[in-house]
């Protein structure tokens, strides 16, 4: 393969949050660390090259986002994901996280209701109690292996009156590409009700073949004027840490709403290794993806098989570089099942509860590393089950 992803990278020096706060957060010092969505992988070569070009220059000062740069992304969007942008719908962000937040902020008002689908990524959760307005969760139910959205339950609940969704899509932590017949009902059920959809999808380029990301505003002109989407290179291309984002807003309103709100904040200067990074990935990035694709999945299907072959499920993965495993047929508390993964397996797993109170019986584990990680975790796993 032209990329390493096998040989191991010490992260513990280099301040990494996954590496170096495993105590804090497990209470236990020598766990594996499979938790933080990163990737224990350098980064492509030419986002490498692109920094250390910009690293060349010696001053840091303020500095624009060229014209390339946004090209760039309205290209990558319409290559990869087939869809056609304006260039005035984009507006930059310094994270997709702090970009939900600002939506919630800036759209809705305080005790208005907002949705989610459970169990989501935690942050979800936070944006939502931390600006006080009402949280209201959908469950995901499990069919086939597979999570999906309850849309009769959806209808019953936008009927009282929510006023955004947090949509995940590709959806962590449970790795579902919502497909086409999914989303035509989800937009449906938004323009119904007049709901915004604030459609995170970060992951939108992990996805495994032969599924297909469809981005939720390319279905059509009506959902687009009620969706902002939000996305970065920063999972896709393990940069996160340098922090930046997109959102797509085809509304004026929306748009101007939220620009203002970015303005009164002063958030609309970016970072020039940012800049740099993020041209790179969408400029000259694409054969190295498509090799992590190709080793991630490697990766999902070892992870599935040991599992199952210890009696833990591992639900059907379509996108992301974190697997769902569930223990809950072992019948253990969630706190029995930490104690298990933490203190005698050692390993740095997310308890499912942190996305919602139906992760409970499920564990996520990122798999974005390498192979031989995996291995010493199937050891470990191996010791304890089956129960
Ligand atoms: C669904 C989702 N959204 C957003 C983020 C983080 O985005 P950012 O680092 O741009 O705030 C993550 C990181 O794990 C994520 O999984």
């Amino acid at each position: 393969m032209k990329f390493d992803f096998d040989t191991p990278i010490e992260r513990d020096k280099s301040d990494s949050i996954k590496w170096k706060l495993l105590h804090k957060k497990f209470g236990y010092e020598d766990l594996l660390p499979l938790w933080v969505a990163d990737m224990d992988f350098a980064i492509a070569p030419p986002i490498q090259a692109a920094i250390a070009r910009r690293n060349q220059h010696p001053v840091y000062g303020y500095s624009l986002r060229p014209q390339t740069y946004y090209d760039s992304f309205t290209h990558w969007l319409q290559k990869r994901h087939n869809w056609q942008i304006e260039p005035n719908w984009i507006l930059d962000v310094p994270g997709v996280v702090p970009a939900i937040n600002f939506c919630i902020q800036a759209l809705t008002n305080p005790d208005d209701k907002v949705l989610l689908f459970s169990p989501v990524y935690d942050p979800f959760f936070k944006a939502i109690k931390l600006n006080q307005r009402s949280l209201e969760v959908s469950n995901l139910y499990l069919e086939n292996n597979e999570y999906r959205i309850n849309f009769a339950e959806l209808e019953e609940k936008l009927k009282q009156g929510i006023k955004m969704i947090l949509f995940c899509s590709p959806h962590n932590p449970v790795g579902r590409v919502w497909q086409r017949d999914e989303l035509v009902k989800l937009a449906n059920l938004a323009i119904k009700y007049q709901v915004l959809i604030v459609s995170d999808e970060i992951h939108f380029d992990l996805v495994f073949s032969p599924n297909k990301h469809i981005p939720l505003a390319s279905l059509g002109s009506n959902i687009a004027q009620q969706t902002i989407t939000l996305t970065s290179p920063g999972k896709t291309f393990n940069i996160a840490g340098l922090g930046g984002g997109f959102a797509v807003i085809p509304n004026k309103i929306t748009f101007a709403l939220l620009k203002n709100h970015l303005d009164k904040n002063a958030l609309h200067l970016g970072n020039p290794l940012t800049t740099a990074a993020y041209q790179a990935a969408y400029q000259d990035g694409e054969e190295w993806l498509e090799a992590l694709l190709e080793y991630l999945y490697e990766n999902y299907k070892f992870v599935k098989e040991e599992c199952e072959n210890l009696g833990i499920e591992v639900t059907n993965l379509q996108g992301t570089y974190l697997a769902w495993l569930n223990f809950s047929h072992f019948g253990l508390s969630q706190t029995h099942l930490e104690e298990i993964i933490y203190k005698k397996a050692k390993l740095g797993l997310v308890s499912g509860t942190q996305y919602g109170s139906n992760g409970k019986g499920f564990m996520r584990l990122n798999f974005g590393c390498p192979r031989q990680y995996l291995q010493t975790a199937l050891q470990r796993l191996k010791v304890i089950f089956p129960f």
